[in-house]
């Protein structure tokens, strides 16, 4: 069934939020490659491939429904990275940013009594319960090592072999 318009708008927001966050991730990653960090380069680099897929599971269902995604105006925040830890306490600020907005997203169907959209908007909540997990775990282990060149260069290494996803993998 078709959403009704101001929902509709929300999805196309949410659409381009997603896109903002692939933006987000793919600045990250350049900065970590600048840093010499090539591990932790690859793994923002297919988080940002990973958000593409976000996006376009929004734009497939509201296509699906014979409503008109769009994507808005992107205008990623500026990222002050000075070293790998800065670099994934900004991805965290950023996954926190997009959780809060899927709730948002979900109370405003909900209220809208979209049932249609729960099944989708079920599966992003439990994505982003796993994506700041992931990055919050990252954060953690980065403080850990603080100052241990070897030891940030084997959690580069670890990072570095994360199995690749693309934007055509439809798991997200
Ligand atoms: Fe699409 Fe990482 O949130």
């Amino acid at each position: 069934m078709k959403m009704k318009t101001p929902l509709e708008k929300a999805f196309c927001d949410q659409i381009t939020l997603e896109f903002e966050a692939s933006i987000v991730y793919r600045q990250l990653a350049i900065e970590m490659d600048v840093l010499a960090l090539p591990g932790m380069a690859a793994w923002l680099r297919h988080q940002a491939d990973e958000e593409i897929v976000h996006a376009n599971k929004f734009i497939d269902h509201l296509v699906d429904r014979d409503n008109h995604p769009s994507i808005g105006t992107i205008e990623p925040p500026p990222t002050n990275v000075e070293d790998p830890l800065s670099a994934f306490q900004a991805a965290l600020a950023h996954e926190q940013k997009v959780s809060e907005s899927i709730r948002t997203l979900y109370r405003t169907a909900e209220a809208d009594g979209d049932l249609d959209s729960r099944p989708l908007l079920n599966w992003f909540l439990t994505e982003q319960i796993e994506e700041e997990s992931t990055v919050s775990d990252i954060v953690d282990r980065i403080k850990l090592i603080n100052d241990d060149g070897p030891g940030l260069l084997r959690l580069d290494s670890e990072l570095g072999s994360r199995p690749t996803r693309t934007t055509e993998d439809s798991q997200g």
